[in-house]
């Protein structure tokens, strides 16, 4: 979604600007833009593009200035085009934002009736407008966004200059927005991942807070204009983020970089296990012990990726813990009426801590009286986790691919961890089973590592892909939501339509579609259901369909001209679906390399989603 840097330092920032909006790129984006302030004159200039951040660059590259605010939109309200791009400008005052204003439609009219003249389609201009309208009555710019803020409704994370003023002001409401304390000037920006080339030193902002940035600090007050010491009222934290998870390496995308990441970062969020033959509740948090005593049932909240790893905790949780288990798209639990169960563990999964329908679903829950909240999340201070009582943080490090791979199977670690300590509070998981539990997920980075060697394999399967226009994707049982993974993946990055099903369901519908066009691939690890879905893979090869079947070492499925089998070294019991996620991943990686669509960036897609 929208990426903000801004800046006020002793020196050219305009670089470091670039650098950052690159940095950002990753969060999905469709036109960039910066205001720069020129030192002598003291005015702004604005450079948008609705290319790459390259674009802006090379447009800006004769520039020079020591505060600036800069941009990536992620279309919202107004198509893409340069005069909805960011910066908005109004009365030597330039703003960019994150989010969404709902109230914008009145307080446009507002301020058309008071003569302001509007010259895009966004929401984010009624902003500008209304910092210029208030900060003729106000003794500065700091005041007018207080009070501008005040007036807005909805999702917002601003920066704003103005003419003349040596400092960038910036707040933020529902969306992320973090400071930056450097040795040669103060930042501002929604990522830390934008500022690592000049601090690590971040304060994040809560909500409400407005913060004014300068060379000689950083003023702020709360949303209820109570000065702020940076510091004490609002931590300094000193980011881990290193270099290399912001670069590629040696690979050719970052998806690659972050699938092959996967043994590793497993490894690094089971750390904690050990050589332990027993879990601790501890690691969810302090109170988890005495929250998970009382827990009845379980309720997941997610979006996109993550709802699938819940979609496959349902199936551990109900089996090792024996408590009923539902998993919901937390944009449609948000609005639903439903049943409270104030004795429900109510579970947040998202990989960046920001998805704002997940946020809004986790409070909710809580608005229900639901209390016993857990963020299963990989971004460390994000707001939902500060949403939640209880806590478990996957260590997959920076993800950068819009289409998410190791914080799906680092999720589906912790969760697996989640079923074991329940089933173990509730006496179903003995001190036998847990050992053995232990020891298959401290094997699971290994067993992850087979599996990527099957690359040169995909890669073949992957090029008769390239002139496909659908593919049906069937699984069952815990496969059934890899199923849905798979698809999700290849529509994701090489925009070929694709469909997960349960393969149960194939005859109440898919079958129809059935024909040479149509390539069908199945997960078939050798299971409990192997018999039932080779018995479904038969009626699609008899309907002339073609066959790509993942397999385990061990299922006997039989090749044929038109069924094509890839066998995974070893099947995993539970933990199966954490191996064959990683061959689909590799699957997608490996067919949109050859359709040539930017695999980072997907179309239209969005790394982190901010606005509903
Ligand atoms: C976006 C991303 C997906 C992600 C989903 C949920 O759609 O492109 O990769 O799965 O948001 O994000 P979250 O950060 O909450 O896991």
């Amino acid at each position: 979604m929208c990426g903000i840097v801004a800046a006020v330092a002793d020196g050219n920032i305009v670089p470091l600007l670039i650098e950052g909006l690159t940095r950002l790129e990753y969060r999905g984006y469709d036109s960039a833009g910066l205001a720069l302030r020129d030192d002598t004159s003291g005015k702004l200039t604005r450079f948008r593009s609705i290319g790459r951040v390259a674009d802006l660059a090379e447009q800006s590259k004769n520039h020079t200035a020591t505060s600036s605010i800069a941009h990536t939109r992620w279309a919202t309200h107004g198509a893409p085009s340069e005069r909805n791009a960011h910066p908005h400008m109004s009365g030597g005052i330039a703003v960019v934002h994150n989010g969404i204003i709902e109230n914008y439609v009145a307080l446009r009219e507002m301020l058309r009736a008071q003569g302001y003249v509007f010259s895009s389609d966004t929401d984010t201009e009624v902003i500008v407008h209304l910092i210029v309208h208030l900060a003729k009555t106000t003794p500065d710019l700091f005041t007018a966004v207080a009070q501008t803020c005040k007036q807005l409704e909805g999702i917002y994370a601003i920066a704003v200059i103005r003419e003349g003023d040596n400092c960038v002001v910036v707040s933020r409401h529902g969306a992320p927005l973090l400071l930056g304390l450097g040795e040669h000037g103060n930042y501002a920006a929604s990522d830390a991942s934008a500022l690592l080339s000049v601090t690590r030193k971040i304060v994040y902002l809560e909500e409400g807070d407005v913060a004014e940035i300068s060379l000689a600090g950083i003023r702020a007050v709360d949303a209820g204009d109570t000065p702020l010491k940076i510091g004490i009222d609002r931590p300094i934290h000193i980011s881990t983020l290193s270099a290399a998870e912001v670069e590629k390496g040696d690979y050719a995308h970052f998806m690659q970089k972050e699938i092959f990441e996967q043994p590793e970062v497993l490894a690094a969020t089971l750390e904690m296990i050990g050589g332990a033959q027993s879990l601790s509740p501890n690691i969810f948090g302090a109170s988890a012990p005495e929250v998970f005593a009382d827990v009845n049932a379980v309720l997941i909240l997610a979006c996109g990726t993550s709802f699938h790893s819940g979609l496959v905790a349902r199936y551990w949780i109900e089996q090792l813990a024996g408590i009923p288990c539902t998993v919901e798209i937390a944009s449609e639990y948000r609005y639903r009426v439903s049943v409270p169960n104030p004795r429900q563990l109510v579970v947040a999964i998202s990989q960046s801590g920001e998805t704002a329908d997940t946020l809004a679903s986790i409070k909710f829950a809580k608005s229900l009286g639901m209390g016993k909240t857990l963020a299963l999340c990989n971004a460390p201070e994000s707001a939902i986790v500060r949403e939640c009582a209880l806590r478990f943080l996957t260590r997959a490090g920076k993800e950068i691919g819009v289409a998410s791979t190791k914080a799906f199977t680092t999720q589906l670690a912790a969760l697996f961890l989640l079923a074991i300590t329940l089933g173990k509070i509730g006496g179903r998981v003995s001190a036998k089973d847990e050992a053995e539990y232990l020891k298959d997920l401290r094997h699971l980075p290994l067993a992850v590592q087979k599996v990527l060697a099957l690359e040169p394999a995909i890669k073949i399967w992957a090029q008769r892909f390239a002139d496909k226009h659908h593919a049906l994707f069937l699984g069952r049982g815990l496969h059934y939501p890899i199923a849905l993974e798979g698809a999700l993946k290849l529509k994701e990055i090489s925009y070929i339509h694709a469909e997960g099903y349960p393969a149960g369901e194939l005859k109440h519908g898919p079958l129809a579609l059935v024909d040479e066009n149509m390539p069908v691939i199945s997960i078939a690890p050798n299971d409990a259901l192997l018999s039932k879905l080779k018995s479904n893979l038969e009626e699609v090869a008899s309907r002339s369909g073609e066959l790509y079947v993942f397999a385990d070492a061990d299922s006997a499925i039989i090749e044929s001209a038109r069924v094509h089998v890839l066998r995974l070294p070893e099947h995993y019991g539970l933990l199966s679906p954490v191996l064959h996620v990683v061959a689909l991943q590799l699957f997608s990686y490996h067919v949109a390399l050859v359709k040539g669509t930017d695999i980072d960036k997907p179309r239209n897609l969005a790394k982190s989603v901010t606005v509903e």
